[in-house]
């Protein structure tokens, strides 16, 4: 199997940046404007982390494409991380925003698109109960509060190399087995050892150890983890999760804002898993912010006997915005009309296409990669093994080298999730979309190792 060559990877690199300044003058002279305003030039602190030397400044997106301020087409395969799988302004969801948005877009009271939307939720997911928050964030958030309030106890337990939002229990990481704050978080509050237990993906022995105290009121996990690369569960892992959580009385709060790649009813429903709370967020309103998390009838009757109507907005659960109508008309649109069965029917053979060709490509160069999938959503790992964990997940992480990967993808019109190796399908993107990243990865490829 070919080594990466690093001095050449360093060359291609530098050619790479050169070609990305030199074609985006108008996204340069943005970025070089936002600097006197905006922390690093970008909105949001993460947005530095794309591959070349500024973002590409957009101009309009549509369906799988966007274009930037440059007049570059690109095909999203980074869909705003999962934010609009939906493709971007779908039609449907377009025309409910602009028919709420004369009708008032937030009150403090429900609307009818409420309770249709908790109608199809119910069905999708096979939860009874549904509340709305405006990110996946803040429903996971929301989500561990309430299982803290229902069990009296304090701890959660997620997985290692897990990612859930913004969630300061979240962000604590396993380094030679010892729990401790992960590299790179930002102002936690208190050490998350002290709030949360760690351990791997797949690992039941651990889990069952871990949950054996009776002081964690919710395990908090993707079903596959999706955030340091796609991690399948091993046969078995979920009905074990779910037979020791249920025997320690632990809560099971299944995060299903990227596996819902999986279906219309996301992993839990494909699998038929069966957690006592849910979250969905991100894609569930078009790419306008709304989430929802939903519980069982045990979960809804313990939380009513713990709520006395005088104090039941002192928590701030749902925060002012949550619920408002404009976000429940585009959810109500978006997957009643959008994110649809007929559509996973549409997006899951272009992941397979994508998978594919990416597949040729590593077994006609032999390099020590691997492509994995989960429903619409596909990804290559820099390793030859698929990992079984967050750990092997994050070894074959290749910072150096997924940066060129990106860069060279970007320069030939395709966008890839900025964190990994992370292709989406929309709705809306076709064979044609799907061959162009074929040629780009083999090209790219063929002058790294051919
Ligand atoms: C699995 C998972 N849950 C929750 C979130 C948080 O979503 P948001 O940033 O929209 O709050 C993310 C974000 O990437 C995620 O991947």
């Amino acid at each position: 199997m070919p080594a990466i060559d690093r001095a050449r990877l360093k060359s291609l690199m530098e050619r790479e940046q050169k070609r990305f300044v030199d074609e985006r003058p108008k996204s340069k002279a943005l970025f070089e404007r936002a600097g006197k305003s905006l922390l690093g030039g970008v909105p949001m602190n993460w947005m530095i982390k794309w591959a070349g030397a500024f973002p590409p400044f957009v101009r309009a997106a549509q369906g799988a494409h966007f274009y930037d301020v440059d007049g570059h087409r690109y095909v999203d395969f980074c869909q705003g991380d999962t934010g609009a799988m939906t493709g971007h302004s779908p039609s449907a969801t377009i025309k409910a925003i602009e028919e709420q948005i004369r009708r008032g877009i937030t009150l403090m009271l429900p609307s009818e698109d409420a309770v249709f939307v908790g109608e199809e939720l119910q069905q999708r997911f096979g939860l009874p109960y549904w509340q709305f928050a405006l990110t996946a964030t803040d429903a996971n958030r929301f989500s561990i509060r309430l299982a803290r309030h229902i069990t009296g106890r304090s701890r959660i337990l997620v997985f290692n190399w897990c990612y859930h939002g913004t969630v300061d229990e979240s962000f604590i990481s396993l380094k030679d087995g010892i729990a401790q704050a992960r590299r790179g978080n930002i102002g936690p509050p208190v050490d998350p050892s002290v709030t949360t237990k760690v351990v791997e993906f797949n690992d039941i022995p651990a889990l069952e150890q871990a949950l054996a105290a009776g002081d964690v009121a919710c395990v908090l996990a993707e079903p596959a983890l999706t955030n340091v690369g796609i991690v399948h569960p091993d046969p078995g892992f979920h009905a074990a999760m779910r037979a020791v959580t249920r025997k320690t009385g632990t809560l099971l709060l299944i995060d299903e804002t990227h596996t819902i790649c999986a279906g219309p009813g996301g992993y839990t429903r494909a699998e038929n898993l069966g957690p006592d709370f849910l979250v969905f967020g991100k894609p569930i309103a078009g790419g306008v912010p709304g989430a929802a998390y939903g519980f069982t009838a045990e979960i809804a009757d313990r939380i009513a006997q713990r709520q006395n109507l005088e104090d039941c907005d002192t928590g701030g659960i749902g925060g002012t915005l949550a619920g408002n109508a404009l976000s429940l008309a585009a959810m109500r649109a978006t997957i009643s009309k959008v994110l649809t069965q007929e559509a996973f029917e549409r997006m899951i053979p272009m992941a397979e296409r994508w998978t594919a060709g990416v597949e040729k490509t590593i077994a006609e160069y032999n390099v020590p990669w691997h492509v994995t999938r989960l429903g619409c959503r596909a990804e290559y790992l820099f390793s030859s093994e698929r990992p079984h964990n967050g750990t092997q997940a994050h070894e074959a992480m290749d910072f150096e080298l997924e940066r060129f990967m990106h860069l060279y993808a970007m320069n030939r019109g395709i966008l890839l999730t900025p964190f990994h190796n992370m292709a989406l399908m929309s709705p809306a993107t076709d064979k044609g979309d799907v061959d162009h990243h074929t040629r780009v990865f083999h090209e790219s490829v063929k002058e790294l190792v051919g």
